[in-house]
C-alpha cells in the first residue's frame, strides 16, 4: 500500500509543489491552514491520532523578513508561534504517531561574516540571534524541535501553479515590466532552489529515511544583479550595494548577505546533482 504523506503549507509556494509531484507515488494529505493550524496543539495531535500519515513534510511557516523583524524578541507574536511553537507540535505529534518528519528550513539560519561568508555546510553553527534576522533565528530555534530530516531550501523557484508569481525569477522580470525594479544587488551571493530538486531529495528520503540536516539548493550562487540581467537583459538595470543598505536601514540584521549553502554532502548522501541557478532558472521561464 502506498505511504501517506501529510503535507503542511500546501497552499504555499513549496508545499503545493511538493504535494503535486508526490500525489505521483504516495497518498497525499493537504489540509488547509484552516483545517491544520499548526498553532493549536490539540487540532495538530487529533489531526495526526485520525488521519496516521507516515511522513510529514512541513512546509508551513511564515516567511516575510520585515514583518518579523517587526516582532523580534516577542515570542508571543506570531512568527515564534507559527515558526517555533507550530513546529515544536508537529513534531511531538509525529513523534507520538510514528510518523518521519520532513521540515522545511531556510539558508537564513545563517548570516555569516566577510571574515567567513560561506557556503556553509551542514555541520556549521548557525547565527546567533545577536546577528541574525528574526526570521532565520525562529527558523533556527524551530529546527531543534525536529528529530527527523531539515531540508535547508533558499529562494525557491518553480515554472507555474501556487504562488509562482511570488517566487523570485518570477517577480523580478514582473516588477521590471512594472517599472517597479529596485536597484539589484552586485555584493550578495544568493541561490535558487528548483522546488522539484526538493520533492527529488523528499523522496530519496520517505525511501529510506535518515535523520539531520540536508542542504538542497544550487551548488553554485549568483548576485541578484547577474541573475536580473540573465533573466531580463538591459544594461540600464540599476545596481546597489547590501552593504550601504545594511548601513541606511532601519533593520539591518533584516538582510542577509552570506547565507549560501554548501550542497557536496547532501548532494552524496542521496545521490542527487541539484540544478545549477542557470538551469533551474531556464526550466523554470522556458515554456
Ligand atoms: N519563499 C522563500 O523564499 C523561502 C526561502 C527559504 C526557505 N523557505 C521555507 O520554505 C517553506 C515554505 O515556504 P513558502 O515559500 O511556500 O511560503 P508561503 O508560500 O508563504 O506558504 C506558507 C504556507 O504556510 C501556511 N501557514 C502559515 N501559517 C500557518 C498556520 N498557523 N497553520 C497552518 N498553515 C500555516 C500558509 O497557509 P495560508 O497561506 O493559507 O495562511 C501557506 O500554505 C517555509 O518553511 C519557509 O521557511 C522559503
Amino acid at each position: 500500500m502506498a505511504k501517506t504523506v501529510l503535507v503542511s503549507g500546501g497552499s504555499g509556494l513549496v508545499g503545493s509543489r511538493i504535494a503535486e509531484i508526490l500525489k505521483n507515488n504516495y497518498t497525499v494529505l493537504v489540509p488547509s491552514h484552516k483545517k491544520l493550524d499548526i498553532t493549536d496543539k490539540r487540532a495538530v495531535f487529533a489531526y495526526f491520532k485520525k488521519h496516521k500519515p507516515d511522513v510529514i513534510i512541513h512546509a508551513a511557516a511564515l516567511i516575510d523578513l520585515n514583518e518579523a523583524e517587526r516582532e523580534r524578541g516577542d515570542k508571543e507574536g506570531k512568527y515564534w508561534r507559527v515558526n517555533v511553537e507550530g513546529t515544536k507540535y508537529i513534531a511531538k505529534a509525529a513523534k507520538s504517531a510514528r510518523c518521519y518528519l520532513i521540515y522545511i528550513s531556510t539558508g537564513s539560519v545563517f548570516r555569516g561574516s566577510t571574515k567567513d561568508p560561506g557556503p556553509y555546510s551542514e555541520s556549521h553553527s548557525v547565527t546567533p540571534l545577536r546577528n541574525n534576522s528574526w526570521y532565520g533565528w525562529t527558523k533556527s530555534r524551530a529546527e531543534q524541535h525536529v528529530k527527523g530530516a531539515v531540508l535547508r531550501v533558499a529562494h525557491p523557484i518553480k515554472k507555474s501553479g501556487i504562488r509562482v508569481a511570488n517566487d523570485y525569477v518570477h517577480a523580478t522580470p514582473a516588477l521590471y515590466r512594472r517599472g517597479k525594479l529596485y536597484p539589484m544587488f552586485t555584493d550578495q551571493r544568493i541561490q535558487l532552489t528548483w522546488i522539484d530538486d526538493i520533492a527529488k531529495a523528499i523522496e530519496k528520503l520517505i525511501k529510506k529515511p535518515k535523520q539531520g540536516i540536508f542542504h538542497v539548493t544550487n551548488p553554485d550562487w549568483v548576485t541578484p544583479y547577474d541573475l536580473a540581467q540573465h533573466i531580463i537583459g538591459d544594461k540600464s538595470i540599476q545596481k546597489r550595494s547590501i552593504d550601504s543598505l545594511m548601513r541606511s536601514s532601519d533593520i539591518p540584521l533584516r538582510f542577509h548577505k552570506h547565507n549560501t549553502l554548501d550542497v557536496k554532502k547532501t548532494q552524496k548522501l542521496l545521490g542527487i546533482r541539484f540544478k545549477t541557478w542557470r538551469q533551474a532558472v531556464d526550466l523554470a521561464l522556458t515554456n
